[in-house]
């Protein structure tokens, strides 16, 4: 077991012990949540900044209601209108925020390692909510609670990845944790959009839908992270929909009973087809979204506490 960390900045290092623990404390927040009740005496007098230098729009509003629902004083420092403008470094503002005696600082930044250096700078708790390429933390976890409520375990489950793994931190986090709770992982894409060094991780690679998707329980889509992509490394969104895109008839290669998911923000018609992500009963999008509120709930819950995750 990994000694208790003060920080979340990635699920690599986390002892299966640690996830299951934050799962199950996600799981009575995403009751407490459907019941429309609140705790708001858990975080009360604990201050929340959310620091984003890159854009979201579900990750942060998941934050602050999380941090809202629990009683923090909840603080989006909007980058866009911040000195980050005028030239002040990272470790600057860091110091600025340290100075404010915030307990709590979330950050997104598109140079991975950004939060696992301003951890060291801050007396705050650091939750990473995307770096780079590197991790998304947080999003692993609400994919593994969404998956957990439907099939009870995670061992042995078939998730088949696919897509625009090469830039995902989604794809990266979602491996590691699933990988250490015992699926089988497959990832599935393109060449130009899958790293050789990612069998590394313990997943096995295909370059074609219909043996990646072929016996899979959870078919997870990333996005096509154009804006990460320095050259051009797929023809048209046409012809990336045709071999790549997730429609009826890839899904029918998977199990009849094929759960699908998307971390958002969706390219409709590029990775997916919109009957495939809006089918009530196939389709775990929105409920991903859900429970990523339950679980930064738990995260900020575990980490106030001071002993650590
Ligand atoms: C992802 C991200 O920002 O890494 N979005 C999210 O947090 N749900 C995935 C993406 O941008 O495609």
């Amino acid at each position: 077991m990994q000694p208790a960390s003060r920080h979340l900045l990635a699920i690599q290092g986390l002892h299966p012990r640690q996830i299951t623990a934050l799962l199950d404390l996600a799981e009575s927040y995403a009751l407490l949540n459907r019941s429309g009740k609140t705790q708001r005496d858990r975080l009360r007098g604990r201050t929340l900044i959310n620091l984003f230098f890159e854009d979201s729009t579900r990750t942060r509003t998941s934050f602050e209601l999380a941090g809202k629902r629990l009683g923090a004083d909840v603080i989006n420092m909007s980058v866009a209108t911040s000195s980050v403008n005028k030239g002040e470094t990272l470790l600057d503002t860091a110091a600025t925020l340290n100075a404010m005696h915030c307990d709590l600082l979330v950050v997104r930044h598109d140079q991975s390692g950004a939060p696992a250096l301003l951890a060291q700078k801050v007396d705050a708790a650091v939750i990473n909510a995307g770096d780079g390429t590197h991790e998304h933390p947080t999003q692993a976890l609400l994919d593994a609670l969404t998956i957990r409520r439907h099939r009870g375990e995670l061992a042995g489950l078939v998730v088949a990845i696919c897509g625009d793994v090469a830039h995902s931190r989604v794809a990266r986090s979602n491996i590691l944790l699933l990988v250490a709770m015992g699926c089988s992982v497959r990832v599935v894409g393109p060449p130009t959009l899958i790293p050789g060094a990612i069998t590394a991780l313990g997943v096995s690679v295909h370059h074609d839908m219909r043996a990646g998707l072929a016996g899979a329980d959870i078919v997870m889509m990333l996005r096509l992270q154009r804006e990460r992509m320095t050259r051009g490394l797929v023809p048209s969104a046409r012809e990336y929909f045709r071999f790549f895109g997730l429609d009826r008839d890839k899904l029918a290669y998977a199990k009849p009973d094929a759960l699908v998911m998307h971390p958002g923000p969706m390219n409709r018609g590029v990775e997916i087809a919109s009957d495939v992500a809006d089918d009530p009963v196939r389709s775990l999008i929105r409920e991903q979204v859900e429970m990523g509120v339950a679980v930064r709930m738990a995260v900020l819950d575990a980490l106030s506490r001071g002993g650590g995750l």
